[in-house]
C-alpha cells in the first residue's frame, strides 16, 4: 500500500522508543532503560508536538486568521517548531530568544522563514527583569501585552501558559508510551521547561497506572545563575520549578504530577551525552543528557532493579555543535 504523507507536519509524533542495551552494559545497569528519541520529529525537538497543537488549537477557536502572526517566546525549539508550523500553513512567524541560545537555533529560524529578536534588545523585558529581580514569567507577560497593543493581527503562542502545550502529551507523548511498551513502564523521568511535556505525559500514564512514578529533572544550584555565579553554563530549556515563588512556575506545570525532584549539574549531563554518543551512536542534546543521567541514578537503586525506566530525550545534540556539549 502507498504510503505518501501530504504535509510535514504530518510527520509530527510517533516517535521511537530504543532500549539503550550498549549503555545499560556498560553501566551495569540493572533496570530496563528505554529513551524517547524526541528528535524524531520532524523539525528534531518534542517542541514539534507543542508548536502544532497550539497552532492548531487557536485555528480551531478562531483566534488564529489567514494573514497573521503568530509570535512566541522561547529558548528555542518552540520558535524552530513553530517557524516550521507556520511555514507549512503559510503564516508569517516572529520569535523573541534569550541571548545565550545556540546559534544554530537562531540560523534555523530565520532559515524556515522566521523573523527572530533577542530578549535584551527589547525595553519592556529587560525592564521587567530589572523590577522583579529577574522574573522570566513576568517579562514576558509584559512582553506579550505590549505585542497585543501594538498588532492586533498577533496570535501570541504563550507555551507558558497555553493549556495546548500539555494537553498534547496528554494525547499523544503518554499514550505512544503506554502502548509501545504494552503497559509495561514503571518509572517516567522528564526535564522540567514549560513542564508541557511531564505535566501531559505523566498526567496520561498515571491515569493508567496510579503506580507509574513521575521524576521531574530541575538544574542544580551550580548551573542556574547566582550572585556568585550570574552566567554558569546552564542546561538548555530546563528551569527551576521548586524553590522559586509559586507566581513565577509556568501556568503548564502541574506540581501534583511527579513523585521526585531530581537536580542534575549541566556538567553532570554532558558527560552523559558524550557517553551515550560513543556507546550508542546518536547525539541528543544538554537536558537529554541531564534526564539520563537522573534515569541512571534512580535505575541503581535497590528497589529499581528489574524495574522499566522511560526517559523523554527532547532535542537532537546537532542543535549545540556550536556549544561546549561535544568538543
Ligand atoms: C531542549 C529542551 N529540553 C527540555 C525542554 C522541556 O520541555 P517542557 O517545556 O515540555 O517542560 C525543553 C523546552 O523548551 C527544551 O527545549
Amino acid at each position: 500500500m502507498a504510503r505518501i504523507y501530504n504535509s510535514i507536519l504530518e510527520l509530527v509524533g510517533n516517535t521511537p522508543l530504543l532500549e539503550i542495551k550498549n549503555y545499560e552494559k556498560k553501566h551495569g545497569i540493572d533496570a530496563r532503560i528505554l529513551v524517547k528519541l524526541e528528535y524524531f520529529n520532524p523539525n528534531q525537538s518534542v517542541k514539534d508536538r507543542t508548536a502544532l497543537s497550539m497552532v492548531e488549537e487557536a485555528q480551531r477557536q478562531g483566534i488564529l486568521k489567514p494573514g497573521d502572526t503568530i509570535v512566541e517566546t522561547t529558548s528555542g525549539n518552540t520558535g524552530i517548531g513553530l517557524a516550521s508550523v507556520a511555514a507549512a500553513k503559510g503564516y508569517k512567524f516572529r520569535v523573541y530568544l534569550q541571548d545565550q541560545v545556540s546559534e544554530e537555533r537562531f540560523k534555523t529560524i530565520r532559515a524556515l522563514g522566521g523573523e527572530t529578536i533577542k530578549l535584551s534588545e527589547v525595553p519592556v523585558v529587560a525592564e521587567t527583569l530589572d523590577k522583579t529581580n529577574g522574573d522570566f514569567v513576568a517579562a514576558v507577560k509584559a512582553l506579550k501585552e505590549q505585542v497585543l497593543k501594538e498588532d492586533k493581527n498577533i496570535f501570541f503562542a504563550d507555551q507558558l501558559a497555553n493549556p495546548a502545550n500539555p494537553r498534547i502529551h496528554e494525547l499523544t507523548t503518554g499514550p505512544e508510551i503506554w502502548e509501545d511498551t504494552d503497559g509495561e513502564v514503571d518509572i517516567l523521568v522528564a526535564g522540567v521547561g514549560t513542564g508541557g511535556t511531564i505535566s501531559g505525559t505523566g498526567r496520561y500514564l498515571k491515569s493508567k497506572n496510579p503506580d507509574i512514578k513521575v521524576v521531574a529533572i530541575q538544574p542544580g544550584k551550580g548551573s542556574i545563575p547566582s550572585d556568585d555565579n550570574p552566567e554558569p553554563e546552564e542546561i538548555t530549556g530546563v528551569h527551576p520549578f521548586e524553590g522559586i515563588p509559586a507566581e513565577q512556575v509556568p501556568e503548564t506545570m502541574d506540581l501534583n504530577v511527579y513523585d521526585e525532584r531530581f537536580e542534575v549539574e549541566t556538567e553532570d549531563a554532558y558527560k552523559v551525552a558524550r557517553d551515550l554518543a560513543k556507546t550508542e551512536g546518536f547525539l541528543v542534546g544538554t537536558s537529554s543528557g541531564a534526564a539520563l543521567y537522573a534515569a541512571v541514578e534512580v535505575a541503581k537503586r535497590e528497589e529499581n532493579r528489574g524495574k522499566t525506566i522511560v526517559v523523554i530525550l527532547p532535542d537532537t545534540g546537532l542543535r549545540y555543535l556550536s556549544t561546549n556539549l561535544f568538543e
